[in-house]
């Protein structure tokens, strides 16, 4: 069976990052309220003039390097963000040049806000799968706090900027749990609820950006419900227990979503990486950025099983399980 196989990964968080307190200087908040709601305490900011297509060509050339490869080795790039560097061309083609690929293979943005990692993964793995490509560069990248109200202490606290990459490679598995690569992936969404978390903004409406809206507390609430049936759902499909999973990487939006969704599926604190605290929410970028994070540190090792899932406006959510 043809499988989807974590080469390698990267990250890059901007240099300039804001505390806790630095916060409570522009908004009526405290380090406390956010520590004890959220767990964050940091959260890093993209530099004046730097762009999405800038942390998401930073954190693909990491990867490319651990790989030993070069933009000639890519057949194509897909790249989630909800923060685009202009409403067109994608940010993807800007990384496509950036990295040298010239007019090899294609490139385009996934939009599935805090989902768009698990959804770029899903897309490229399938693509691998149906045989129409053999390596592809799956990132996540946000500017995320140019969306932001920094008026609206509700929201403004919650998100950073950041990128993260993987390297996905075609290789013959056996067909069961034991494959490295890609085992299983899983999508959702509900337009229904769109209204929970969204932007004001945008060509076909206002002709403007538009900023962050969200509704926190059914947010919350749809999270915790939603990640932990798309976990079941993957474990499930690939016949995998929670005794199994080696490492749990959730999309980084609120501690206590994470230990809320960990608890519910009785996976241990110890297994569960955590990257909240020094990142912030990186909407799309959570995920391989906390992915790299684990890696680099060492705790990810090669065999291990890894359960990733988001969720996020749309509403979108999904899950995916591999072996890295
Ligand atoms: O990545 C996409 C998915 N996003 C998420 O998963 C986020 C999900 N939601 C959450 O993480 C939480 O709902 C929040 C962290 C956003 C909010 O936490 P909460 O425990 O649900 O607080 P709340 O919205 O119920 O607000 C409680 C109180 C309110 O005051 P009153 O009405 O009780 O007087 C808020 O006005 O906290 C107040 N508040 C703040 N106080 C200080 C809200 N934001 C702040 C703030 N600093 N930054």
């Amino acid at each position: 069976m043809r499988r989807s196989v974590m080469l390698s990964c990267g990250s890059y968080l901007p240099e300039k990052f804001l505390t806790n307190n630095d916060l409570a200087k522009i908004v009526d908040t405290t380090d406390e309220w956010i520590t004890q709601r959220t767990g964050i305490r940091k959260r890093h900011v993209a530099g004046e003039g730097e762009k999405t297509s800038d942390m998401a060509t930073r954190a693909a050339e990491k990867a490319l390097k651990a790989a030993g490869l070069t933009g000639a080795d890519i057949d194509a790039i897909f790249l989630a963000t909800t923060t685009p560097d202009q409403t067109f061309p994608a940010t993807a083609v800007t990384v496509q040049d950036n990295i040298g690929m010239g007019d090899r293979g294609f490139a385009f943005d996934i939009q599935a806000v805090c989902s768009g990692f698990i959804y770029a993964l899903s897309t490229a793995d399938n693509f691998i799968k149906s045989g129409q490509i053999n390596r592809a560069l799956v990132i996540g990248a946000e500017h995320f706090t140019r969306l932001l109200d920094w008026d609206d202490r509700t929201t403004c606290v919650l998100f950073g900027d950041g990128a993260g990459a993987v390297i996905l490679e075609a290789a013959e598995g056996k067909g069961d749990k034991t494959d490295r690569g890609i085992l299983t992936t899983h999508l959702h969404s509900e337009g229904a609820k769109r209204d929970l978390l969204y932007v004001d903004g945008g060509p076909s409406s206002t002709r403007t950006v538009g900023h962050v809206r969200m509704n926190g507390k059914e947010v919350f609430r749809n999270a915790v419900t939603r990640m932990s049936e798309a976990i079941v759902e993957a474990m499930q499909a690939s016949g995998v227990t929670p005794e199994e999973v080696d490492w749990l990487v959730p999309h980084q939006a609120n501690r206590r979503i994470i230990d809320a969704t960990a608890e519910k599926l009785n996976l241990p604190a110890n297994k569960v990486v955590v990257t909240v605290e020094e990142h912030g929410n990186t909407s799309a970028a959570s995920i391989p950025l906390a992915l790299s994070v684990a890696v680099e540190d060492g705790r990810i090792r090669r065999g291990d099983l890894i359960l990733m899932e988001a969720m996020g406006g749309g509403l979108t959510w999904g899950a995916a399980l591999a072996r890295w």
